[in-house]
């Protein structure tokens, strides 16, 4: 089967894109490279530079395709509170737009990335997807409003899942190198606290958290987990149902045992300032994943060490290009 990948050339795209051509799937990618890198995908993919936006090109995009991943978004939680008009077009008309071409075309399987940042903050850890849905900024609000665009959607025959992503980690090495996390502004802990010197120390925000040691919890899984996840997912899907499924490792890392193990991977001590906390951040995120294990039969297999360890070798790989 052919799949399309929106947002193929991202971080998280790129990577399932590479796992989806080495399981043996045909690959498309739409991808208006607004943050994402057309380097990253492999030459046998078959890549439309447009955006979900323009209905020619994602026609263009959904020839011969049998199903469609859809990573493509806006997905920057501090961007949305400044620009939440630029986040409702791309990620919820953009969608919109995705699915009435589907429709139209005939495309009834979709696997669509959704987010924790749909549950805000949380009344009760760990985060099931039964737990209310309360987003605290535009990009929670637009994965919400997509998610119910879906299952509208699926009451006419889609068969879909949303997958809501707790923190997203890890690097992969494909047959043709590494595929990194490569965003820019770079807002993820563990790129950054990889690039930490002594003259840009890593930024921990707020060392007064109720937790152990007083920095917030949150929970990590690898990006080749998440994919193993979505081609699941893509297996799974039944006609007329939308599911969805919380991906995360179902364990939390404080902000401090991140930084341990990283020191751990680099060999020495990660520079650190510590500021106020920031407005929004709830102390503790943790995904409860049992609907995961269930229904698609995954369990992630990766922790910390080999996510921090996976984006170190990533950083070295291309620090050396
Ligand atoms: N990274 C995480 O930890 C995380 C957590 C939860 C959910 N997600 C979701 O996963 C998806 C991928 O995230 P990522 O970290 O790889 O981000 P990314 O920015 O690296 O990837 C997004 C891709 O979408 C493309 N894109 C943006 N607007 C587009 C448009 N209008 N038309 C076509 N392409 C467009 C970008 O160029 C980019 O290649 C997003 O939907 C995001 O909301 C990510």
């Amino acid at each position: 089967m052919r799949v399309l990948v929106t947002g193929g050339a991202g971080y998280i795209g790129s990577t399932a894109v590479a796992i989806l051509q080495e399981r043996g799937y045909g690959v498309t990618v739409l991808d208006d490279c607004s943050t994402g890198h057309f380097e990253s995908v492999a030459s046998s993919a078959r890549f439309i530079t447009g955006s979900i936006l323009d209905s020619k090109a994602v026609a263009e995009a959904l020839t011969d395709c049998g199903a469609v991943i859809h990573f493509a978004a806006k997905s920057i939680v501090g961007e949305s509170v400044e620009k939440p008009d630029l986040y409702h077009e791309v990620n919820v008309n953009g969608t919109r737009n995705l699915l009435s071409e589907m429709a139209r075309l005939g495309v009834v399987k979709l696997v669509f990335s959704s987010t924790a940042a749909t549950y805000g903050e949380p009344e009760v850890i760990p985060i099931t997807e039964e737990s209310p849905t309360k987003p605290t900024s535009p990009y929670g609000t637009t994965k919400l409003a997509v998610d119910q665009m879906i299952t509208a959607e699926s009451e006419t025959g889609l068969a879909a899942i949303s997958l809501r992503y707790f923190n997203v980690a890890g690097a992969f090495n494909s047959k043709s190198g590494w595929i990194a996390e490569r965003h820019n502004p770079e807002t993820h802990l563990i790129p950054n606290l990889l690039r930490a010197s002594a003259a840009n120390p890593l930024k921990v925000f707020g060392k007064d958290w109720p937790t152990a040691d007083g920095t917030c919890i949150r929970d990590y899984v690898h990006v080749v987990d998440l994919i193993e996840a979505h081609i699941l997912a893509l297996e799974n899907l039944e006609p007329g149902k939308h599911e969805i499924i919380n991906l995360g490792s179902g364990g939390g890392y404080s902000v401090s045992q991140v930084i341990d193990a990283a020191a751990k991977v680099v060999g020495h001590e990660i520079p650190t300032q510590i500021t106020a906390r920031r407005a929004g951040d709830p102390a503790v995120l943790i995904a409860d994943i049992s609907k995961a294990k269930k229904v698609l039969g995954w369990t992630p297999t990766r922790n910390i060490e080999d996510m921090v360890g996976d984006t170190w070798k990533s950083q070295n790989a291309f620090a050396s290009k």
